[in-house]
């Protein structure tokens, strides 16, 4: 009996649920996870071709595949309007899309992401992108959840947002001898996303939508030394998460176990934060 209480609370089945960066390595992870969970989910990423891949793979519910650029609220409003139009209800919206710029050899013009001399435009890019498609998103979505009096909002961010980047991790030179830094702009948009979730929690609180910040560490892609070693030495749980350890507290933000958590932050980080 008591199984089957905690099996409904936990239930997503039959929601839908919008994915903003869908196509990447996160984001597939939510969109097979949010599937097995019976729930349809939308991808909606600019990269159509990686989208249109992951939507193939998943095997049982269906899986809405929208090109679209989260900066732009023409594209914005159209996901909500053929979402809207394709299944009548959004129950879901993971703010998920984001740009954590890799080192990129042909645009390099000093040190690499080096404060003094970041670029502005690299600034406006990665600011847009991380929080002003999250609050483009959010906006859009709120008009049919207030509708319906229900929804879950789930913003994401990184340790980043928590504690400065530890610069050390970085050191590693790259080839042209040029010293490599965590950009500014991932700090300052993963800590902004604390405040934007705060604020439109006590927002909405009495509509019906809640809105929590899903706060992770470092998933492990192949990454190498020295990097792999300083991040392990770092981490309390001493390893990097492995790329599926998110979707269960995913699944738990969007679903009725956490009816009572609004405006909160929600840290997996393998004890990163923690000293
Ligand atoms: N991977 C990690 O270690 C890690 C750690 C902490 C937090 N995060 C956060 O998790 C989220 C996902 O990270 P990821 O590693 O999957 O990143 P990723 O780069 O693999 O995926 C990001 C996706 O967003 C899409 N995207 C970029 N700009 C877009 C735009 N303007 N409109 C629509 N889609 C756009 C990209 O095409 C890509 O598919 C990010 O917000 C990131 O900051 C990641």
């Amino acid at each position: 009996m008591m199984s089957n209480i905690y099996k409904e609370t936990f239930d997503v089945e039959g929601q839908v649920v919008i994915v903003t960066g869908g196509a990447g390595l996160l984001g597939e992870q939510y969109v097979h996870a949010l599937s097995q969970a019976g729930a349809c989910a939308v991808i909606v990423d600019i990269n159509k071709t990686k989208a249109e891949e992951i939507a193939h793979a998943v095997c049982g519910e269906e899986v809405l595949v929208m090109k679209a650029d989260v900066t732009d609220p023409d594209d914005v409003a159209r996901v909500v309007e053929v979402t809207m139009d394709h299944y009548g209800r959004i129950d879901g919206l993971v703010n998920n899309a984001g740009l954590d710029p890799k080192f990129d050899p042909d645009h390099v013009s000093g040190h690499i992401n080096a404060f003094e001399t970041f670029p502005v435009d690299r600034w406006d890019e990665a600011i847009d992108v991380n929080l002003k498609g999250m609050f483009l998103c959010a906006r859009a979505v709120g008009f049919p959840m207030l509708e319906a009096g229900k929804g879950s909002i789930v913003n994401v961010s990184s340790i980043y947002g928590l504690v400065g980047p530890d610069q050390r991790l970085y050191e590693e030179k790259d080839p042209t001898e040029l010293r490599s830094f965590k950009p500014v702009t991932y700090s300052v948009s993963k800590a902004a996303i604390l405040g934007f979730t705060r604020y439109l929690a006590t927002y909405w609180a009495h509509q019906g939508i809640r809105v929590n910040t899903l706060t992770l560490g470092g998933v492990y892609q192949g990454h190498v030394d020295p990097f792999l070693s300083r991040y392990i030495w770092r981490t309390p749980l001493g390893r990097m998460a492995q790329r599926d350890e998110y979707n269960g507290a995913l699944l738990f933000l969007l679903s009725e176990a956490s009816s009572y958590m609004t405006g909160s932050n929600l840290v997996l980080d393998g004890g990163w934060t923690a000293w």
